[in-house]
């Protein structure tokens, strides 16, 4: 059974999740409006990728006996002023999302609750992708510079990206 607390702040993540689905899905339409279709469906994934994560810990509250609840989700930024300023974007969101992965970890060691602790493990390596590969994305961003040909190959290869989603989620792709 979790502690109040513990089930509060997986909540509050579950909730940080979901508003980084939001935010990525309104870059792809942000992308979409701007005719940059590959960076839009990278975007796309990425925000269906957060949809898992927001499931995956409210499925693990309500395992453990917790109540699941939906919390207000922020309304996110809907324009950016360049790709750049977007991946720039993702990229630092990322590291905000680590250092709260983090700071739940440490509730659930005040908590004593070792299972939360273990469950945490999978964010903890899913941050470690999450930000490499925004780090890459963002890479190839910089160095396609304000070049519109150098941008329009970065979109078709970020448009290539490709993800498994778990059963229940295939209406993103
Ligand atoms: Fe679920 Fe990208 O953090």
């Amino acid at each position: 059974m979790l502690s109040e607390k513990m089930n509060e702040a997986l909540n509050v993540q579950a909730n940080r999740e979901l508003y980084s689905s939001y935010l990525y899905l309104s870059m792809s339409y942000h992308f979409e409006s701007i005719n940059m279709k590959g960076f839009a469906h990278w975007m796309r994934l990425q925000a269906g990728e957060e949809l898992v994560h927001t499931t995956k810990m409210l499925d693990y509250v309500a395992g453990r006996g917790g109540r699941s609840k939906m919390l207000a989700v922020e309304a996110p930024q809907f324009t950016w002023a360049s790709p750049l300023q977007a991946f720039q974007h993702v990229w630092d969101h990322e590291r905000v999302v680590t250092g709260l992965i983090q700071t739940l970890v440490k509730v659930a060691e005040d908590e004593l609750d070792e299972a939360t602790k273990e469950f945490l493990q999978w964010y903890i390596k899913e941050q470690v992708e999450e930000e490499e590969s925004s780090d890459n994305v963002l890479n190839k961003v910089k160095t396609a510079g304000n070049d519109k040909g150098n941008l329009e190959a970065a979109d078709r290869v970020l448009g290539q990206r490709s993800f498994k989603f778990p059963r229940g989620f295939e209406i993103f792709p």
